[in-house]
This record gives C-alpha cells, sequence and structure tokens, in this order.
C-alpha cells in the first residue's frame, strides 16, 4: 500500500475470504457480528499503529517535536495505551479525558489541557496529575488558573491559546481558527495576556503559542499560513517582552477518505508543509526552530475503525426510496445527522452473485433525519444481513449518546486474526444506575 493510511477508505488488511466474506485483518466481520453482536465497532491495531509510525517518519528530520494524540476523536484506555507507545502524548480537553488517561497508567505530563470554559474542578485535576501544558483561551481562565496554583502553591507552563484569523474550507460547525470564534485569544488581545502574565500571574510560566484552524482539512496552505502567524507573534513577543518563547502548536485537522470525492493529503506532504512553514519563516523573523506540537485526531483512528450493524426492516416507498433500516444510527453515530458526513458502506456476509441496489440506509432512532447513508448502491441487502460502513473510528464513540435509550455498542480491537474487547457494551443495569426513583 503506497498511499497513507488517511487517504484510503478501508483499513489495511481488508479483503473478502475464501467464504465470500468481508475480513477485516484476518477476523470475519460477519463472525465478530456472531460473537459480540450488533451494532460493533471494530478498530484495526495494523492500521493504528500504521498511521502512528507514518506520523512519526514524516517528521523524523524535525529537531523537536511532541505528537499529541487528541483524544476527542476517540478515547478509550486501550487507544490511549497504543498510542502512548507509538510515542504519543494527549490533547485533552475534560476531566473525563484526563482521567481516562490517568487510569490508563499513563502520566498526564505528554499531555495539554485545552478548552475554552475549563472548570474549576477541571483544571485542579489536571495540575494534580501533573498535566505538562495547559493552553490557556481566555481572561478569565488566566485569572482562575492562577487563583488556583496560588492557593496549591505551584506553578504550571502553559500555552496562549490565539485565534488566527484564518478560515478553511471545511464544515462551518467544525471551522475553528476564524476571527469570530469562541476559542482563543484574538491577536489583538496577546500583549495584554502576556503583560498579566509576566506581571500580576507569577505562578504562570508562559512557554509559546497555540492554534487550532479545523478539521477535516484538505488544503496545505492554511496550515502554511497559521505558521507564518503563530512565527510571527512569537518573535514579536520575544523581542518586545525580551522572552525567550520556543514553543508552538499547530493544532490538529488533517483530512480523511470518507468517500471517493475526499482528498486529502498524505501525511508525508502536510509534514513537509509544516516544516518547511516553520524553516521559511524562522528565517524570516530570525529565530531559532521552536518546539512544534501537532495534534491530530481524526487522521490517527478514523480509517482504523468501522461500524458493524444487522440489517433488520426495509421499506420500499412506491415510486421512492427504498430504506434499510440498521440497529443503529444516530446514537453511535451521530455525524451524518449534524454534519450531513457522508460514508461508504458495503455487506459484509458473501453477496456473490447478488444485483446491487440503490437504498437508503437508516437508523433506529425516532427521528427523520436519522439516516446512516442516503442513496448508496449495495448488493441487494435484506434482513439478517451484516452491513459495515467504513470510516467510523473518528467522532462516532466519541460522540455517542443513549438517544431512547438505547444502550452504547461494544468496541472491540482486531490484529492478526485475533478480536478484544476494548469497550464492553452497554448493560440495562449500567443504563440505570444513576436513576434515582421515588
Ligand atoms: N486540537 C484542537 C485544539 C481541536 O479543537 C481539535 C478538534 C483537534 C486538535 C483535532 O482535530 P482533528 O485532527 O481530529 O481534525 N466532531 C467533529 C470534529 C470536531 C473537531 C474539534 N476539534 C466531527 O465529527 O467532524
Amino acid at each position: 500500500m503506497s498511499n497513507s493510511v488517511n487517504q484510503n477508505i478501508k483499513p489495511i488488511g481488508t479483503r473478502r475470504n475464501k467464504t465470500g466474506n468481508l475480513e477485516i485483518s484476518g477476523c470475519d466481520i460477519t463472525e465478530l457480528a456472531k460473537k459480540y453482536g450488533t451494532p460493533l465497532y471494530v478498530v484495526d491495531e495494523k492500521t493504528l499503529k500504521q498511521i502512528a509510525k507514518e506520523y512519526k517518519n514524516a517528521f523524523s528530520s524535525y529537531k523537536n517535536v511532541k505528537m499529541m494524540y487528541a483524544s476527542k476523536a476517540l478515547m478509550t484506555g486501550a487507544i490511549a495505551q497504543i498510542l502512548h507507545k507509538e510515542g504519543f502524548g494527549f490533547d485533552v480537553v475534560s476531566g473525563g479525558e484526563i482521567y481516562t488517561v490517568h487510569n490508563a497508567k499513563i502520566d498526564l505530563n505528554c499531555a495539554t489541557f485545552n478548552g475554552n470554559n475549563k472548570t474549576k474542578d477541571e483544571i485542579e485535576m489536571a495540575i494534580n496529575y501533573g498535566i505538562g501544558r495547559i493552553s490557556v483561551d481566555n481572561f478569565y481562565e488566566l485569572s482562575l488558573l492562577n487563583q488556583i496554583l496560588e492557593e496549591k502553591n505551584k506553578k504550571q507552563e502553559v500555552l496562549l491559546r490565539i485565534t488566527p484569523g484564518i478560515e478553511c474550507h471545511t464544515h462551518e460547525y467544525i471551522q475553528t481558527g476564524q476571527i469570530d470564534s469562541k476559542f482563543g485569544f484574538d491577536l489583538s488581545q496577546i500583549d495584554e495576556a502576556v503583560d498579566l502574565i509576566l506581571n500580576k500571574y507569577k505562578n504562570i510560566e508562559l512557554k509559546g503559542l497555540h492554534a487550532h484552524i479545523g478539521s477535516q482539512i484538505f488544503e496545505t496552505q492554511v496550515y502554511y499560513d497559521e505558521i507564518g502567524i503563530l512565527i510571527k507573534e512569537l518573535k514579536r513577543i520575544n523581542d518586545k517582552y525580551s522572552l525567550n518563547l520556543n514553543e508552538i502548536n499547530i493544532g490538529g485537522g488533517l483530512g480523511i477518505t470518507y468517500t471517493k470525492e475526499d482528498c486529502p493529503p498524505s501525511v508525508e506532504t502536510i509534514a513537509k508543509t509544516i516544516m518547511e512553514a516553520i524553516q521559511e519563516n524562522c528565517k524570516k523573523y530570525e529565530i531559532e526552530e521552536p518546539i512544534l506540537y501537532i495534534e491530530p485526531g481524526r487522521s490517527i483512528v478514523g480509517t482504523a475503525g468501522v461500524s458493524i450493524y444487522t440489517i433488520g426492516s426495509t421499506k420500499q416507498v412506491p415510486n421512492g426510496r427504498k430504506y434499510i433500516a440498521v440497529d443503529g444510527g444516530m446514537a453511535d453515530n451521530p455525524r451524518p445527522i449534524m454534519y450531513e458526513a457522508k460514508y461508504l458502506a458495503e455487506i459484509a456476509n458473501n453477496k456473490q452473485g447478488s444485483k446491487r441496489e440503490k437504498v437508503t440506509v437508516a437508523g433506529r432512532f425516532c427521528e427523520s433525519g436519522d439516516i446512516l447513508i442516503k442513496d448508496i448502491e449495495l448488493a441487494e441487502p435484506k434482513a439478517g444481513d451484516i452491513l459495515c460502513i467504513y470510516n467510523t473510528g473518528a467522532y462516532g464513540y466519541s460522540m455517542a449518546s443513549n438517544y431512547n435509550r438505547v444502550l452504547k455498542p461494544a468496541m472491540v480491537l482486531v490484529n492478526n486474526s485475533q478480536s478484544d474487547i476494548i469497550i464492553k457494551r452497554e448493560t440495562y443495569e449500567q443504563l440505570v444506575q444513576n436513576d434515582v426513583l421515588r
């Protein structure tokens, strides 16, 4: 396979086996469905490790790069452990993500705490666990953080999250770097924040700047522009305040290939752009190349993950669409209903000889908008067939809910013909465990 993992639709080692069934890493999808039930999230360990290695190799010539996996894409203890072994730290955005990393016996020193409204409890928790960096988002947080640090008599290294004023061409809801954004300090507010840190908030130690421009990005130019702004600001602040800030965190955002229309650059290409942009801007502004933090999420776990469903009822609208309904939907993958996200899928059991039919894959939730895939050609789908939807590793489980009081699916990790549960299927007892009866 010569493509970068994020340029593929399917996990490495996805093929039809001798029986005509779909398999991933030697695991027959229909067998997985039998053994673990459906809906089921499946994550291919080989694909996950391959993309982690691609990132490592692509940046190997850079003097100091810290790869921080964006936990929000998919966070479980096992995923954290695998990626940590591959050399990744973590971008964490909540007490829950911090606790999951801690629970996986990973030192939080390798993590950055991001977010536009971190609570006092969460900040205290992060500090207690020895978080590596906090990316401070706004003036309120600066003051709150310093107050907490004073109470604890501790110091904390931070980055300032800035809004670089760059619009990338992705869905409006997942753009983040534009000027009118809830995230970060406006460029015109940076000096006031630096002044406060240097003169008032003595327990806060500023190390550099952080930005994130958006998600599911296909253009390299936006990274180029973002880095230009980060380095220009770093130089300006260092000169004005006689500082030696030398860290930039450029966020995540590299896109993946959900359908054939998606053409994201390879990890190697994006890494080249990033390193060239740093080199050129550091030359231009006469500063040393900074320590670089990158925070990929979707491109790390997206392609490695698929969702498996069992097809149930079907409905042919007279002179209209044919709907096939599966046993999951918007609660285990809210991306289609939230962002009109598109996916590819195929029937996993052997359908040789079946003719292809255009159908719409509906979820089982009580909402007309709960459509997982509109108008896709599948091999004569029937009740009992197993459907495999590709590219659901990122922002599927992590955004899952219990809508309609439906249980959250299990997740299995597959590798070398072996499958292991990494998230157990929720039970009805767990569903009601926090209910208080009267
Ligand atoms: N760093 C920061 C500060 C972020 O806000 C994000 C994503 C990332 C890194 C990781 O970005 P990625 O490499 O995954 O694109 N739920 C949406 C995506 C929201 C992304 C939010 N921030 C979706 O399903 O498309």
